[in-house]
């Protein structure tokens, strides 16, 4: 799919001392298939700008617009049927109390929510095995298992099957291998971008690992202070390294530092 935002403002506390801009009159434009990895400082505006896509926020001006049509004012719950989402923290997304097979139901009646049944017919288990086996931690031998039992990393890969299970328009992560240990967060990454390329996706990535971001995606955002400060195509991105692009955080932080 095509995104596209003209203007999007978002300010947090508006009129008190608190006033944050958290974006600033943004313009994006993201291409079919375009997987753009998004990074900046803490603070920057990155989960706002997801939240903005979602819906999750609404923005106090400006315009969404998903394959040409406008989207800002649809309710989240609409616009869940194109975008799908996979936050840092794995206790968000599932639901533990819930098996994984009634966890990945949920989903399918999230996405595709015209007509389909709650039921756990066999068709239904074989789909959800098969995209479960993909992430290759052996959690499609657990579909009847509840979500609580299992670790952080499966919990996020449960999550991410979730996403993916009827592959969704446009894909937005926000930091999701952030509280996996190291290996567990290769296992992720590395499923995630095979879900990417297999559905052929239209994929937002927030990361505050460098070396994650240049290895990943066609493109590179950097945001700062409410506002995109960089923006790097395929080719300007496989040119940047670790330390270039620590130096480019550094010349957005002492310019907020000449600011304030
Ligand atoms: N619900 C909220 N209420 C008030 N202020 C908020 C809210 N959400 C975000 N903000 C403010 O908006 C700004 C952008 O926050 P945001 O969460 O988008 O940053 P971020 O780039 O995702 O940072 P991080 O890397 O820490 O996740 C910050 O100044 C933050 O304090
Ligand atoms: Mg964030």
């Amino acid at each position: 799919m095509t995104l596209s935002m003209r203007g999007a403002l978002r300010t947090f506390n508006r009129g008190t001392e608190d006033e944050r801009i958290a974006l600033d009159r943004i313009d994006l434009d993201v291409a079919e298939r375009d997987v753009v990895v998004i990074i900046g400082s803490n603070g920057a505006g990155k989960s706002t700008l997801l939240n903005a896509i979602t819906g999750q926020l609404a923005l106090d001006s400006g315009t969404i617009l998903i394959d040409g049509e406008a989207v800002e004012r649809q309710p989240e719950q609409r616009r869940a049927r194109l975008i799908a989402r996979v936050a840092q923290d794995p206790m968000r997304g599932t639901f533990p109390t819930l098996t994984l097979a009634e966890n990945l139901v949920l989903a399918d009646l999230r996405s595709r929510p015209r007509g389909l049944r709650p039921a756990l017919g066999r068709a239904r288990v074989e789909r959800f095995e098969a995209v479960l086996s993909r992430f290759g931690l052996g959690l499609e031998k657990r579909l009847g298992t509840r979500v609580g039992t299992l670790s952080g990393g499966q919990r996020q890969v449960l999550a991410l099957a979730m996403a993916v299970l009827n592959p969704p328009r446009l894909l937005l992560l926000d930091e999701h291998t952030a509280a996996l240990d190291p290996r567990t967060a290769a296992l992720v990454m590395a499923a995630t971008f095979r879900a990417i390329a297999d559905g052929g996706l239209t994929a937002l990535m927030v990361t505050h690992n460098m070396q994650q971001a240049i290895d990943h995606g066609n493109r590179l955002l950097m945001m700062d202070a409410g506002r995109i400060v960089l923006d790097l195509d395929a080719e300007q991105k496989a040119a940047m390294t670790v330390a270039g692009l620590v130096a480019r955080f550094q010349v957005a932080d002492d310019k907020l530092l000449l600011q304030t």
